[in-house]
């Protein structure tokens, strides 16, 4: 499954949307923390940190963050579990891992994408995605690539923003990460770049296939108490466990 058709006045077919992505991070990676600092609401440091918690991140344990970017969710995890030698990293773009390897020397750093992942099966306890999901090539085959590296027993948490149901919530959340976030992203970082960055944001969330069907998908994937916790009316976590 698809998280949303293809956006044909950024790419012309399914199979140009990873180059196009891939682009616009390598571009906008510089821009990225300063953009998502202010704009976010509350998913800084401290959501990140207490989200990962809230879902059984524990010391000790080896964590996954997949589509990492420039390190955000994984320098959470890293202050939960009091270091970053059990993280590894999973990025495609070269200008995300450069900020992130800068924060997390001690980190593993694998270049590749979410969708066949050059690690080994039942490896790791956690699995974190940060704002991320809109950009698998197909959901199911993706959450069976995380089935497969976790152990058994590992849990997932997949974050993400989600346009709200009804009318009114819609029309104020296409207003704010549609027209306000990228004109304030453009004036403060000066780049076309940033801006396109969060339009791009704004479209992948606003013909983003709905939650259930998420859940659907981690449930098609073999996982197990596959949920998704709504918050604010425009936030949610996916978690699901392995079997064990
Ligand atoms: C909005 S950023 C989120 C970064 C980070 N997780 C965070 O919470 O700030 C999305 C990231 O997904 C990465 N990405 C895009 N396509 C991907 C794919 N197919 N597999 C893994 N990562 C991907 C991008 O390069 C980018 O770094």
């Amino acid at each position: 499954m698809v998280p949303h058709p293809v956006l044909s006045h950024r790419y012309a077919q399914p199979e140009e949307r990873q180059h196009y992505v891939k682009n616009l991070f390598d571009q906008g990676a510089t821009h990225y923390d300063p953009v998502v600092g202010w704009g976010f609401f509350g998913t800084g440091n401290h959501y990140r940190k207490t989200a990962q918690s809230r879902h059984g991140l524990r010391p000790g344990m080896q964590v996954l963050d997949v589509a990492s970017g420039t390190g955000l969710v994984a320098v959470a995890a890293s202050q939960v579990l009091g270091g970053d030698s059990t993280v590894t990293c999973v990025e495609p773009s070269d200008g995300m891992l450069a900020v992130a390897k800068k924060k997390l020397p001690n980190a593993r750093f694998i270049q590749s994408r979410a969708e066949s992942m050059p690690l080994e099966d039942d490896a790791y306890d956690f699995l974190t995605v940060g704002y991320a999901l809109r950009h698998f090539a197909d959901l199911e085959a993706t959450f069976r690539e995380f089935h497969r590296v976790l152990k058994p027993g590992g849990h997932v948490l997949i974050m993400e923003a989600t346009r709200p149901a009804g009318r009114i919530g819609s029309a104020l959340f296409k207003l704010y990460f549609g027209i306000v976030y990228p004109f304030f992203a453009r004036l403060l970082t000066h780049s076309p770049k940033a801006e396109e960055m969060m339009v791009y944001f704004w479209e992948t969330m606003d013909t983003c296939v709905r939650p259930q069907a998420v859940v659907s998908a981690l449930q098609a994937a073999g996982f197990q108490q596959a949920r998704r916790i709504p918050l604010m009316g425009i936030f949610s976590e996916y978690a699901a466990v392995k079997a064990g």
